[in-house]
């Protein structure tokens, strides 16, 4: 039998410095250390990012080799985010993984942090789930990204639609801001629309071609509809909460789903995946699951903790490149937009 692979991830493109072990695919340790500094500036502070990360990413990193019960010695290759992200963010993380790298004298794995959202199909888990068939066609959603993904094999990927302007997580945050909520706001809008109207509110769908999407009208029409709701009724927004969130979390769910339906179609293709921080939305679940039985296709979604940020999914990558031989050099540098 081959000797296993055991791989440290290192992710730090954000908001969050996380650190995990897989070996084989399967999650030795998962360790995220988010950033609590940003809530109170309606966003992510891109200096204070840095800052921060270089305060947990030493004690992340050690929290994730003790976790696994490994040695330092027993990791075979470190795998980091090289990007997309904030460029201050990234090079922590990337000047951590080279030193580490240099100075263990393992091998190093750049790693394209959507892709990886997309990998995170191919964590091992407890519950042995089953990763999807190729080809797929995966939904990327969160904060940074939209994207409608063709992944032929884990490393031949083709995006087919992205959002022209704002994310779908950005939208989230951005209407949750204008109700006074704190950043991140996408949980929260999620929490409050469970008790409220998802038709109360309605908003208009933008008509876009193809397999793109855009989201920055979203914010506009729903600040006006705050906007209007208060001048008749001061208080309108605070007694309204849970069936504005309803009404704004229906309408991004909508404008995705309508999106990757009609794509799927198309495409012919039966294999679904949804990934990215948005996708740990129970409302795109519930309504991805209700759409997947009406149109026979087999939907994979990740467990919330490898939806969301986190360096299992950079591990996974990681696992899937250093089997392809597609390793770094120690020179390789962070970029912050491909
Ligand atoms: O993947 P992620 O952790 O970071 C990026 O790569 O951007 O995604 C973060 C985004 C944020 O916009 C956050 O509001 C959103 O995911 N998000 C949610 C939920 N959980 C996280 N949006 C809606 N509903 C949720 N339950
Ligand atoms: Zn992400």
């Amino acid at each position: 039998m081959p000797r296993p692979l055991t791989v440290l991830g290192i992710e730090s493109s954000c908001d969050d410095t996380a650190a995990a072990v897989l070996r084989d695919g399967r999650v030795l340790s998962n360790v995220v250390a988010g950033q609590e500094v940003h809530a109170r500036w309606g966003g992510v502070v891109p200096e204070l990012a840095s800052r921060a990360h270089q305060e947990h990413i030493v004690p992340t990193v050690q929290e994730a080799i003790r976790q696994a019960g490994i040695a330092i010695a027993d990791i075979d290759a470190v795998a980091f985010t090289q990007g997309p992200g904030l460029i201050g963010a990234l090079l922590v993380g990337a000047c951590y993984a080279r030193s580490f790298a240099q100075a263990l004298g393992k091998p190093l794995v750049a790693v394209d942090h959507i892709k990886a959202h997309v990998l995170a199909h191919f964590i091992r888990d407890t519950e042995e789930r089953v990763p999807p068939r190729f080809p797929f066609l995966n939904l990327t959603v969160s904060g940074g990204h939209t994207q409608l993904v063709l992944v032929r094999d884990a490393l031949d990927m083709e995006v087919i639609g992205t959002t022209l302007d704002d994310a779908a997580g950005e939208a989230f945050d951005k209407g949750a801001k204008v109700l006074g909520l704190p950043y991140p706001g996408g949980p929260l809008i999620d929490r409050h629309a469970r008790e409220g109207d998802p038709a109360r509110y309605p908003l208009p769908v933008p008509d876009v071609a193809g397999h793109d999407m855009s989201f920055s009208g979203v914010k506009t029409a729903f600040a006006n509809l705050i906007r209007k709701g208060e001048l008749h009724d001061a208080g309108f927004a605070a007694r309204e909460l849970p069936h504005l969130c309803a009404s704004l979390q229906a309408h991004i769910v909508r404008i995705l789903l309508g999106k990757l339906e009609h794509a799927a179609r198309e495409r012919g293709i039966t294999e679904i995946g949804l990934s990215g921080g948005v996708s740990a939305n129970s409302r795109l679940r519930a309504e991805a699951q209700a759409m997947a039985m009406r149109n026979g296709w087999r939907l994979h979604l990740p467990p919330f903790a490898y939806c969301t940020d986190n360096a299992a999914m950079i591990a996974m990558a990681g696992d899937l490149l250093y089997r392809a031989g597609r390793t770094a050099g120690l020179d390789v540098v962070p970029v912050a937009r491909f």
